[in-house]
């Protein structure tokens, strides 16, 4: 099976494009979705995560109080590398775990921070999804409800968009509208397929 690794700034699309390529058939893993079940209330990570920043971490729920973590680690480089060294080794099993169930002659590994925790390895073929810094910015703030300073923060944490772009095998450019995205993942679905296919 033809792995594919679909990743990109926050706010470029992955999320859009990976359900673009589900809606085709294909089998999506969302690396996003994998970490956010591993810190439910009880599961083993927000145990660990807890024990290392202590209970502060956790809203009234006892369920992980994001905002306050993101603040922690944007704070503390350190705390940062601590909760990676928690959770990246923990989606990464996962994803394995995952791949072992599907037939399918290519799948689509959703990996926000595929470039930055350095795990090009792990798929076959890197697709970047972009678009321009403004547009980011200006999505992830329809989206969310983060300060533009805080969007700006979490650009600048991830890989600047030039190395991002240099490390793909396929880019899609998704400074325009979304039937000109569903356009380009139709042809990307063919080729995948096609390759996947006639993979030994
Ligand atoms: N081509 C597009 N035109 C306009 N809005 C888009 C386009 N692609 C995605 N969006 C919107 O931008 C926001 C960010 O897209 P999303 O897929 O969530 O990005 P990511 O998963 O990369 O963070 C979402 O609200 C999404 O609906
Ligand atoms: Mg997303």
């Amino acid at each position: 099976m033809l792995k594919v690794g679909l990743t990109g700034g926050i706010g470029c699309g992955k999320s859009t494009a990976a359900n673009l390529f589900a809606d085709l058939g294909a089998p999506v893993i969302d690396a996003d979705r994998i970490s956010h079940a591993l810190v439910k209330p009880g599961a083993p990570a927000l145990l660990q995560i807890t024990r290392q920043f202590g209970p502060d971490i956790l809203a009234a729920d006892g369920a992980l109080d994001r905002n306050k973590l993101r603040s922690l680690v944007f704070s503390r480089p350190d705390y940062k590398k601590q909760l990676e060294a928690i959770l990246h080794p923990l989606v990464y099993a996962e994803m394995q775990r995952m791949l072992q169930t599907l037939h399918y002659p290519y799948v689509i590994l959703c990996i926000p921070l595929l470039l930055e925790t350095k795990m090009q390895h792990f798929v076959d073929r890197i697709l970047v999804i972009d678009c321009s810094v403004e547009q980011q910015i200006n999505r992830v703030k329809l989206r969310n409800r983060h300060s533009e300073d805080t969007i700006k923060a979490i650009i600048a944490s991830q890989i600047p968009r030039e190395q991002r772009l240099s490390a793909a095998d396929d880019i899609i450019d998704n400074s325009g509208d979304t039937t000109k995205l569903a356009e380009h993942i139709k042809k990307l679905h063919n080729l995948y397929f096609s390759l996947g296919k006639n993979q030994n």
